[in-house]
């Protein structure tokens, strides 16, 4: 068994690819998550997400690259107890009532919580008496986090805990998440949702297509990829003239209609106004997620690889 010392990072990983076929679901992911650490990892549908979690926890096997889970391979890792997981698919186990299926799997763990705790924690103590497979599929989440709760283990890795749950609910399970960040340990999670990534992670790892696009706090990701768009109708102007204007990142041009990606579209409004008093049809509107990624990836038209799938629009809120 790999020894893990302070020093240890919580996951490691170089180079890491792994493709399905000829989809390149992860292309060279490079990633140090520190012990304590909250990280999201934030992406669209088909990001690559679960694939890199999967192969964090041992499921999925890369094609290229290397990972260490506090220094060990993911399978020992997860055989040690280090690991407590919420994965993206999954059944409950049938025959078994809600408290049985959570202590049963918290017993295979060193050092496992308190099932009465971890059921009043994630909102499931009232069905705690309940068949696994007579739940809705809310109840269902709830039970799968209560069972990665119940794990108490120092790295825990959730994708997309709150898919399918209310907003109450979704409340809960943060708090939760916090209360394991508070105790020290590591927590990873996958996510579409910036809003959700900021509030609740140190850090946001943005994933688009396989590759990673941007890496660090909430601020400074919100500030990339909270942008804002200015469409207007503007023939004769320069992209470079438009790209200097105050508050704009970024122009584009398709005939008379230009497209500006603005970090502050008030800034960009005055200026636009004021430097071109032909501009007309002007509009504002909060640029989507997948906008975003396909801004920072500097990649317009996609891929045919591990496409961006725009089927659950990512600026939209949870709850
Ligand atoms: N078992 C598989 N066989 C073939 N292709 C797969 C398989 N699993 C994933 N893929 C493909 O790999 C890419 C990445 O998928 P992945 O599930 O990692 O994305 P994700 O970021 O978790 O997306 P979502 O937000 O929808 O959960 C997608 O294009 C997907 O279709
Ligand atoms: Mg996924």
């Amino acid at each position: 068994m790999a020894v893990v010392s302070a020093e240890t990072a919580g996951i490691r990983t170089t180079g890491l690819t792994k493709s399905y076929g000829s989809v390149h679901a992860v292309r060279g992911i490079d990633l140090v998550i520190a012990p304590g650490e909250t990280v999201a990892l934030l992406g669209p549908n088909g990001a690559g997400k679960t694939t890199t979690v999967d192969i964090f926890l041992g499921l999925a096997r890369p094609d290229g690259g290397t990972v260490f889970v506090f220094g060990a391979s993911p399978t020992e890792a997860v055989r040690s107890g280090w690991v407590g997981a919420m994965l993206q698919s999954g059944s409950l186990p049938d025959h078994l009532r809600v408290r049985e299926l959570v202590t049963l799997l918290a017993s295979y763990y060193p050092h496992p919580r308190r099932v009465d705790e971890v059921l009043d924690q994630t909102g499931t103590a009232d069905i705690a008496g309940r068949w696994t497979n007579k739940l809705s599929g809310g109840q269902a989440q709830r039970v799968r986090f209560a069972a990665a709760l119940a794990s108490n283990a120092d790295l825990l890795i959730l994708d997309e805990p709150t898919a399918g749950i209310d907003v109450e609910g979704r409340r809960e399970i943060w708090r939760a998440i916090r209360a394991v960040a508070e105790r020290g340990k590591t927590v990873l999670f996958a996510t579409h949702y910036l809003e959700e990534a900021d509030a609740n992670a140190d850090r946001i790892v943005l994933i688009a297509r396989g590759e990673i696009v941007a890496d660090g706090p909430g601020s400074e990701i919100k500030a990339k990829v909270g942008s804002r768009t200015v469409k207007a109708t503007l023939p004769g102007v320069e992209l470079a003239e438009l790209r200097a204007l105050p508050g704009v990142l970024g122009a584009e041009r398709h005939g008379e209609a230009v497209t500006l990606s603005c970090s502050d579209t008030d800034a960009a409004l005055g200026a636009l106004f004021g430097s071109f008093p032909a501009v007309r049809d002007v509009e504002v509107r909060g640029a989507s997620l997948e906008e975003a990624f396909l801004e920072l990836t500097g990649d317009e038209h996609g891929d045919q690889d591990a496409k961006v799938e725009a089927s659950r629009p990512g600026n939209e809120e949870p709850g």
